[in-house]
Parts: structure tokens; sequence; C-alpha cells
């Protein structure tokens, strides 16, 4: 295969080197088309054009395709847990035994955040979103511990900074949960594992035991692995993004948490449940919303529906399917929201304007259903994603670090008016 491709603009030829990726991707190198041609190029929201290149994700979209560091997500689902797949993330393989427990015991030394953050969640009210909670207290880790915000920090240096948030992120939004309810939070315990210790400090209550029930805990872990990383997507940019200026793994992640929080991106598990919810309040008509998504004039969409890459279905959707009817059953829980979003995949699967667009269930469509049954409540459904997401995150940063990629500053077309004289006011 060529090596480069060639161009011809205003009648002049410009060769552009070919960059092949693993899995047989390929792109054009197009980092000295200004310098020698003048021209830019233009893809409102990067639809066909690539920021890195990156060893952590592969995902196929034409496939259903999604691999870790080269672990199928089937695979690592069935025989893996969330923090031996975030160690994977971030450090490129499967831990040795030593390895892991090391990883684990460093994970559960900083379970504890600092007590002033107690007084930091107190000041929000009541009704203030998890996501907004969680976002401030990630950035306020930069005051307790200020050597992160050292530039110029060693690698070695960041790896603390990767184990206090990897740690400190359940109890954080734990707390923004405890914070939304009125009830006392809860320390760690670090008896349990990672994301019973996450479920405990949930929904345990002074005044009542708390057992964690097994099965939530292994499908919320199932989740979480699920949402570990998904190459370049809008949050994981922007934290590639923000740390390409040498903010602070801190700051960066903090920004990342804010970009999931829109309802096109991580927010939409919080959207699909709030329109299950209205369409079941409207009687169950499907038929009537599926009509509405395709209507250009009503604003109505299908949340959890439609995927940037997945033209096909969304490999996790699928195993989250599997998992929504397992862990209802196990848990007893009747919801009738399952049937209608059943209902609506078959009808929009069967649908033309669905089927043209290409347009499948993605990763929000049946996870809610699952936290609901699990009495997370909608407003933490997000808080769940970043949760399971904070890895990905992490290993991206590192990379775009490591690898001294430079400050993210892309380009632009200007379309504003020509250069015009000041005009005094009494003239206007
Ligand atoms: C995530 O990027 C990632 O990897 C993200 C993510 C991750 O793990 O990080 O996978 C997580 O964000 C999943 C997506 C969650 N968002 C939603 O479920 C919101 C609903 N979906 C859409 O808004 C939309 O599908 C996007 C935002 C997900 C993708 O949008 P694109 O790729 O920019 O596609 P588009 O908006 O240009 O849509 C193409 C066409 C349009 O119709 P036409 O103009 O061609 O006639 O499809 C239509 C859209 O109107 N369309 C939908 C639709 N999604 C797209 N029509 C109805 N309902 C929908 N859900």
């Amino acid at each position: 295969m060529s090596k480069s491709a060639e161009i011809i603009i205003e009648g002049k030829k410009y060769d552009l080197p070919v960059i092949e990726g693993t899995e047989g991707e390929k792109a054009l190198d197009i980092s000295k088309l200004r310098a020698q041609s003048g021209y830019i190029t233009l893809d409102y929201g990067f639809k066909n054009t690539g920021s890195t290149t990156s060893k952590i994700t592969f995902l196929n979209g034409e496939e259903g395709i999604l691999r870790y560091r080269g672990y199928s997500i089937e695979d690592l689902c069935d025989k893996s847990n969330f923090l031996e797949v975030a160690y994977l993330l971030i450090y490129g393989k499967l831990p040795t035994a030593e390895e892991y427990d090391q990883w684990i015991y460093d994970i559960k030394m900083h379970t504890m955040v600092h007590e002033d953050i107690k007084r930091i969640l107190e000041g929000f009210p009541s009704n203030a979103h998890p996501m907004g909670v969680l976002s401030s207290l990630i950035t306020s880790l930069t005051a307790f511990y200020p050597e992160s915000l050292d530039p110029n920090r060693s690698i070695d240096g960041v790896k603390l900074s990767i184990v206090r948030l990897l740690a400190k992120l359940p109890t954080m939004a734990a707390w923004a949960y405890k914070n939304e309810v009125g009830h006392p939070v809860n320390y760690p315990d670090n008896t349990l594992d990672y994301v019973s210790n996450f479920l405990k400090m949930m929904f345990a209550l002074p005044a009542e035991k708390h057992e964690v029930d097994p099965v939530i805990s292994n499908a919320l872990d199932t989740l979480l692995i699920l949402h570990a990383d998904h190459e370049q997507n809008c949050s994981t940019s922007t934290v590639r993004m923000v740390g390409s200026s040498h903010a602070s793994l801190y700051t960066s992640i903090s920004a990342g948490v804010n970009a999931l929080w829109g309802p096109l991106h991580g927010g939409a598990n919080q959207a699909v449940i709030e329109m299950l919810d209205n369409i079941k309040k409207d009687g169950g008509d499907v038929e009537k919303y599926i009509k509405k998504a395709k209507d250009k004039n009503d604003p109505f969409r299908l949340m959890g529906f439609g995927h940037r890459v997945y033209k096909n279905f969304d490999p996790r959707a699928k195993i989250i399917k599997k998992h929504a009817d397992e862990v209802l059953a196990k848990l007893g829980v009747e919801d009738p929201v399952l049937e209608i979003a059943k209902k609506l995949e078959e009808t929009a699967l069967k649908d033309e304007y669905f089927i043209e667009r290409k347009l499948f269930p993605n990763v929000d469509f049946y996870s809610g259903i699952i936290y609901r049954a699990m009495g997370i409540p909608t407003e933490m459904f997000t808080v769940m994603f970043a949760m399971g997401r904070l890895p990905g995150w992490i290993s991206q940063w590192l990379e775009m670090r490591e690898n001294n990629e430079p400050i993210g500053r892309p380009r632009q077309i200007y379309t504003g008016e020509n250069v015009r004289d000041y005009v005094e006011m009494s003239k206007r």
C-alpha cells in the first residue's frame, strides 16, 4: 500500500504521508499541509479527524468490536474485575499476582478524604447535581495535594495522584449522594472490595446493619468495566486537551467529568430513564415516540440511541441488556420501563429512519434500568459512568503526557467582518 497520498491544490501537487494502525485503520498525516499549501482542513465535531495515535483502546464501529489493550470487553467482563482492568488500561498489561495485591493495597490505603472535604460538601445545597459536586471535589484535591500542580512532576509522582483519584472518587461520589438525601456520610470500609465499599458508603445508615448484595456488586463491577474507556470520545478528548496545557491530572479529570455530564454524552443514561418514565406516564405509546424521534421539527431524540462511531450494535449495550434481565430477575425487581425499552428497540430497529442512519442502542440505553434496580437514583447515573471511565481518562492523559504531545490548539476559518473603523457612539 502506498505510504503517501497525493492531492492537487490550485494545480500544485502535495504528498500527504499515510499512517496505518495495528488494525488496518488509515490516516492522512496533514501536519505539514498548512505550511506547504496554506490550506487547513475543516471537520465540525472532528467526525473524520484523528487527534492522536493511541495504544490503549481499539473499537471498530462497523463490526461492534471494543478491546482494551487488545483484550475484548467480553473476555474482561467474564474473567477480570474493574480494578484489574483499571491497572491494564493505565499500565498496558495485566498485573502479576504481586502487582495486583500491591495495587489493591495502595488503593485501599487512600480511600479516606481530608475532613475539610466534608466542609466543602456541606456548602452545597441538597439539590446540587452530584456531577457538579463531584467535579468540584476532584478539583479541590489540588488544594490538599498542591504538589500535584507541579507541571514538571515525574510520572512516578503522578502515580500517587492516580491511586488517590481511583481510591477517593467512590468516597466523594457516595458523599455527594449523602449530601443530596441529607444522610450522614459513611467512611470507607477497607475490609470490602472496591465496588462493595462504594455501595456500602452509598446506602449504609447508622441506624441499620448493612450487608452489600453480591448480585449488585458483581453487576456494578461489570458495568464499570464496560464504561472504562472508549478511545477519543468527547470527555476523553477534553481530558487530553486540558492535560496538554500541563494542567494537573486532577483538573484534567474534573474537566472530563464536566464534559461527560452533557445529555448527548454520559448524561444520556439519566436522559434515557427520564425519557422511558415519560413514555410510561404517557401510556407507553412507543410508536408515538418513534414518530417524534423521526420528526425534524420535533426536538425529541431517542436518548440512548445512535453513536458517532458504532454503526452497528454497541457491544456494551448487548452485554448490559443481557445483565438487565439477569439482575432484575435475581433482585426480583419488576420495572415496566424495561419492557418499554425493549419495545422501543424492536420497533426502531425495523424502522427505515433508524436503519438508514445506522442508529442502534448505545451503552446508555439499558444501563439506567440496572442502576435503578440497584437502588441508585437517576441523578447518580452519570456519576456511575464517571466512576467507570476514570481509569480510561487517566490512561489517556498519561499516554498524552508520556508522548510529550503538543498543547492542543486547533485552527479555524474566520467568517466574520472584514477590517472596519471604530464609529463614535453619537454616529451609530
Ligand atoms: C456516549 O463517543 C463515544 O464513544 C461516547 C460514548 C463513550 O463511551 O464515551 O460511547 C458514550 O456518549 C454514547 C452516546 C449517548 N448519547 C445519546 O444517546 C444521545 C442520543 N444520541 C444522539 O444525540 C447522537 O446519536 C449522538 C450524539 C450520540 C451521535 O451524534 P452524531 O454522530 O453527531 O450524529 P448526528 O447527530 O449527526 O445524527 C446523524 C443523524 C441525524 O439525522 P439527519 O440529520 O441525518 O437526518 O441521525 C439522527 C440525527 O438527527 N439521530 C437521531 C438520533 N441520533 C442521531 N435521531 C433520533 N434519535 C437519536 N438518538
